[in-house]
């Protein structure tokens, strides 16, 4: 068994049983002219009802094929290793139609650009209650009470009169309040939001955020938010899983994450994340550039550009495996904790 193959879940297996979503060693490899294309690599996480995981990384480091490939939803030249139960269901040996039922009915997306999930020559009353018609066999007239009442919820003023609106008739922040509607229609007990407001003001996308917050409270929606942001993640998140060249670098919950970091990589994260105590201090980003997918080092993905990095971090893959300060937050480093504590501190220092 290679390192890599190791599992280690932040669960014990009696509370695995319980878990919404399950997902065991996912692999995405996609084929391209330069070769295949390690997208993700042996990602293991679980999800219970009405909680929130955070997945944080830069750019490219394989948080959206996760979720993805999760949902069956990969491009053409992908193909997915592994398992996603959900209730122990695997999604990934689903039929088609199967999977279509769930991810219509139980799971929901929201993605950063809310015009690749409406329809521009609709109206949003009608995009709304097709769903709730389809889906739920409701009257176009309860249909369209419930829309009403979940664009409320998301708090669009006037909703029973912007009902009949056209997508492109709302700012950009309150079109996503409408695709979040959207995405609630069918009262789904997942939620997978992938940047969801990475292109809106830092006002709107605090209030989106606190929106999410509140809806997960009040209709106890399970939650996976893809963000690159750290700073998305702190308010709303139970946990947080670090993605670094397509692999999990650190998992644990967010107390864990923003206080008791233990990978490089996540202090590096860290220091990027503007503090309201540091006003006008430049912030830090991590030096250098993610690896080629195509050819990923043999060893730990973020040796390159890590400065604790040694000869055993470029040759040995590091395990996901419990940290020594506490066995239920999980690390994939060789370096000793100590030493990852001396670098928050200097970071703490100067950020
Ligand atoms: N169809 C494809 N063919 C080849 N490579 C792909 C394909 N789709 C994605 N990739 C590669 O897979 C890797 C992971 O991509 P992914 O979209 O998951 O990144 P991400 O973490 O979501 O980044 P971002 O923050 O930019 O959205 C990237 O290197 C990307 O270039
Ligand atoms: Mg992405």
């Amino acid at each position: 068994m290679t390192a890599c193959a190791t599992r280690w879940t932040r669960k014990t297996a009696e509370e695995t049983i319980m878990s919404l979503l399950q997902v065991k060693n996912l692999g995405v490899q996609f084929k391209t002219n330069d070769g295949l294309v390690y997208a993700v690599n042996g990602v293991n996480f679980e999800l219970d009802r009405g909680q929130t995981l955070g997945i944080v990384g830069e750019s490219g480091s394989g948080k959206s094929q996760t979720v993805l490939a999760t949902m069956g939803l990969l491009a053409k030249n992908g193909r997915t290793t592994g398992q996603a139960l959900y209730e122990g269901q695997d999604l990934l040996a689903m039929s088609p139609k199967q999977l279509n039922r769930i991810r219509g009915d139980r799971i929901s997306m929201i993605f950063q650009d809310p015009m690749t999930a409406l329809n521009p020559y609709l109206t949003v009353e009608r995009q709304m209650t097709e769903v709730l018609e389809l889906h739920k066999g409701m009257s176009r007239k309860d249909a369209r009470k419930r829309s009403v009442e979940l664009l409320d919820a998301v708090k669009i003023p006037e909703a029973a009169r912007r009902v009949t609106m056209y997508p492109h008739e709302f700012s950009g922040g309150m079109r996503q309040r409408v695709m979040i509607a959207m995405a609630l229609l069918c009262e789904p007990e997942l939620l997978i939001a992938d940047e969801p407001t990475t292109a809106l003001d830092v006002t709107v996308q605090a209030q989106i955020l606190t929106l999410l917050k509140e809806l997960q409270r009040d209709f106890g929606t399970a939650i996976i938010m893809i963000t690159h942001d750290l700073g998305v993640v702190a308010g709303l998140c139970d946990d947080v899983m670090v993605m670094y060249g397509g692999r999990v670098m650190e998992h644990g919950n967010a107390q864990q994450i923003f206080y008791h970091p233990t990978h490089p990589y996540t202090v590096g994260l860290l220091g990027a994340l503007p503090r309201l105590d540091h006003e006008g201090d430049e912030l830090v980003s991590i030096p250098g550039n993610p690896p080629n997918m195509a050819n990923l080092p043999k060893g730990c993905p973020f040796s390159e550009r890590c400065t604790l990095a040694s000869e055993q971090c470029a040759s040995v893959l590091p395990a996901l495996q419990p940290s020594v300060r506490d066995a239920t937050q999980l690390r994939a480093c060789h370096r000793p904790e100590t030493e990852i504590k001396v670098m928050q501190q200097k970071e703490v220092v100067h950020g």
